[in-house]
């Protein structure tokens, strides 16, 4: 069977840039992102670890550590380091996996045969800290990732963790979010949306984002 959302996260022994890691272990308490990439010194890839790195302090804001994976080995991760420093203005600040065995890739199913036998798509795994995986999302090689896109989703995951809510399409942290149908009680609902809401609809309800 495959990794579906609410699955535990496969744990790994896994060689990386950062030494070895012990997958579980290493994300402790935290959210995690593990999220493949086909190859290194290939361009799109280049730019997709560069935006994370610049992103890294965001995600750390919200309790979460990035880890990347590809098939190649961990000297050829460092060398390419090198290259994403002097081009993309920052340096790599997370660890990569280095999967030349493709164990991870086999566990988290990132090599799609029909795209390409050997490299791994551009997945991305959402882990929370109880090292459930919440959200699966699949690229194709030719498509960078919108790494703001991914941050959006644990804005949206970890608010919902909280509050009886669901974000509305393309919500951003600050905008209105949508109270879950099941939510019916008036007393409960006056509790927890003091600032009331508008039911546009009986089950289309809108309120102020309840931590703002
Ligand atoms: C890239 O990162 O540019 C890339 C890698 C593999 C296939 C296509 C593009």
């Amino acid at each position: 069977m495959g990794l579906h959302i609410g699955s535990i996260a496969p744990d790994f022994n896994q060689e990386s840039t950062a030494g070895p890691i012990s997958f579980h272990q290493w994300l402790g308490n935290s959210w995690g992102i593990l999220f493949s990439h086909p190859k290194d010194f290939t361009p799109v890839c280049t730019t997709e670890l560069g935006r994370a790195s610049k992103l890294k302090e965001e995600f750390g804001k919200r309790g979460v550590k990035l880890i990347a994976v590809s098939v190649d080995d961990v000297a050829s991760h460092h060398k390419w380091a090198g290259d994403i420093e002097a081009t993309q203005g920052t340096a790599l600040n997370f660890p990569i996996l280095g999967d030349a065995d493709r164990k991870v890739a086999k566990l988290y199913d990132m090599i799609h045969p029909e795209a390409n036998d050997t490299l791994t798509v551009r997945s991305v795994f959402i882990i929370d800290p109880n090292k459930k995986i919440r959200t699966i999302i699949t690229y194709p090689a030719s498509t960078g990732r919108n790494f703001s896109e991914i941050l959006r989703v644990v804005d949206s995951l970890q608010l919902t963790d909280s509050h009886k809510v669901a974000t509305p399409a393309d919500w951003q942290d600050g905008d209105d979010v949508v109270i879950v149908p099941a939510l019916q009680d008036p007393k409960e609902l006056a509790e927890r949306f003091p600032k009331g809401f508008n039911a546009v609809r009986p089950y289309l309800r809108l309120t102020p984002q309840p931590n703002k």
